[in-house]
């Protein structure tokens, strides 16, 4: 494993409690699902679908570990209203380039976390008749989950803790970092929960 120092990301680090994650566990992980995925949709042509903009990441780095054809969209989405947020419901801001209709589509997510956003896209994506259609999440915080959603392909499991880095944000910031930390206490000034509008991915 590379040597690795928080002093190395200057103001950004110092923002940074504590490591979850370090940047040669999160790609070893992203080698690993790329070959398990690859195995799966061999002579399958999967189109991976991706929600901006914290997917950008691990998309990238996981089909750069995917040795056979395949093809990539993305969406955008917002939430209507911290109340419709709270049932998971958005508003698409940008919908798929490409239709869906009998490709197999994997739904590439960075983060499941109440798992209420990904039920509704996948009950979107359901209905436009995809020949199949699987969930592959980088992170996931299984005890924060308020609706059962299939994970096919899985990263890594996250205690019940606000982190950043490798695609996540706080505000639009500290996405970039290559690892996965926990914001100190005096950074993180407002719970996930009472923010607004644009969804954090
Ligand atoms: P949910 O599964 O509907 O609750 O929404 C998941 C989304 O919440 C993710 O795609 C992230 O945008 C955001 N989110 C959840 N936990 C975190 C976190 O710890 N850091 C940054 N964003 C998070």
């Amino acid at each position: 494993m590379s040597r690795f120092s928080l002093d190395d990301y200057g103001e950004l680090g110092q923002a940074i409690s504590q490591v979850l994650i370090q940047p040669d566990e999160l790609q070893q992980r992203i080698q690993e699902l790329g070959q398990a995925v690859s195995q799966d949709y061999a002579g399958r042509n999967p189109l991976l679908v991706g929600v901006l903009k914290g997917v950008f990441f691990f998309m990238a780095d996981l089909m750069r570990q995917m040795p056979i054809p395949a093809e990539v969209d993305f969406m955008a989405v917002a939430s209507y209203s911290p109340e419709s947020r709270r049932h998971g419901m958005v508003r698409l801001l940008k919908d798929l380039d490409r239709s869906t209709e009998g490709r197999h589509v994997l739904f590439v997510e960075d983060m499941v976390d109440t798992g209420l956003t990904l039920h509704y896209l996948l009950r979107i994506l359901r209905a436009r008749n995809p020949a199949s259609l699987e969930v592959c999440a980088l992170f996931n915080k299984p005890r924060r989950r308020l609706i059962d959603v299939p994970l096919k392909y899985k990263g890594f499991d996250l205690p019940d803790r606000f982190v950043v880095g490798y695609g996540l944000d706080y505000r639009e910031q500290y996405r970039h970092l290559p690892f996965v930390g926990v914001l100190k206490p005096e950074v993180l000034h407002e719970p996930l929960n009472n923010r607004d509008g644009q969804r954090a991915s």
